[in-house]
């Protein structure tokens, strides 16, 4: 069985992608198991640039070790767009305010630049896209979002980061308060990684 390296030091994406590729014969695996950790600077201008530099260097890294020479190394990059404010904070979510800040701060910041904005200006989105590099040395890389509106109020215990203020209309809720399962069949990374899947069906199989 083939090895995928996900580039994530997540454990709760690797559970994510894992169960989206069950049934694929791949061996999915952390670029910690794989003993390829490594810092990437996100330096790319759109989410799949960030995918694309964070992936490439795992698989350089890899075939220089001369390991996992046959492997498929994946990464992803992702962030939340509100359109009222140019798209912000976009691909510097995690950096947004400060990578220490937390999220509750973060949150109120974005809640008091939307006071007073209509319901029509509120439209926001999660973006996901991922990168996968295949051992022939080629990149493809995926995308897909996850619509909705900057809420009025943060709401919901389930989630992490900017998932307490994205309203998602099609649940009547805020992100933060739709349980894991549920947020994975409509989420920006869920589709994303289904769509990863389709790929590895054509590319790999
Ligand atoms: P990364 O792709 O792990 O670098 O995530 C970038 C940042 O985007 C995260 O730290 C969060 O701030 C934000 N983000 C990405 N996906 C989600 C999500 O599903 N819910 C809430 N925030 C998210």
């Amino acid at each position: 069985m083939r090895d995928i390296i996900f580039a994530t030091g997540n454990m709760g994406k690797l559970r994510e992608i894992k169960q989206i590729m069950e049934g694929l014969p791949y061996n999915i695996i952390s670029m910690k198991e794989a003993g390829l950790e490594t810092e990437v600077d996100e330096t790319g201008e759109t989410f799949e640039e960030n995918a694309i530099l964070k992936a490439t260097a795992i698989a350089k890294k890899a075939r220089e070790a001369g390991v996992y020479g046959d492997a498929i190394v994946m990464a992803d990059d992702s962030g939340f767009e509100v359109d009222h404010l140019g798209g912000k904070p976009g691909i510097y979510s995690a950096r947004f305010m400060g990578t220490d800040t937390p999220y509750s701060i973060k949150n109120q910041k974005i809640l008091d630049e939307m006071e007073g904005v209509p319901e029509e200006d509120r439209t926001a989105r999660f973006v996901a896209a991922i990168a996968c590099v295949f051992p022939d040395g080629t990149c493809e890389v995926v995308r897909d979002t996850f619509e909705g509106r900057v809420a009025h109020e943060a709401k919901g215990i389930y989630g992490f980061g900017y998932d307490p203020i994205m309203y998602v209309p099609e649940k009547g809720c805020n992100s933060g308060e739709l349980l894991p399962e549920e947020k994975n069949k409509i989420s920006h990374r869920g589709k994303a990684l289904m769509k990863a899947r389709k790929l590895l069906e054509e590319k790999a199989l």
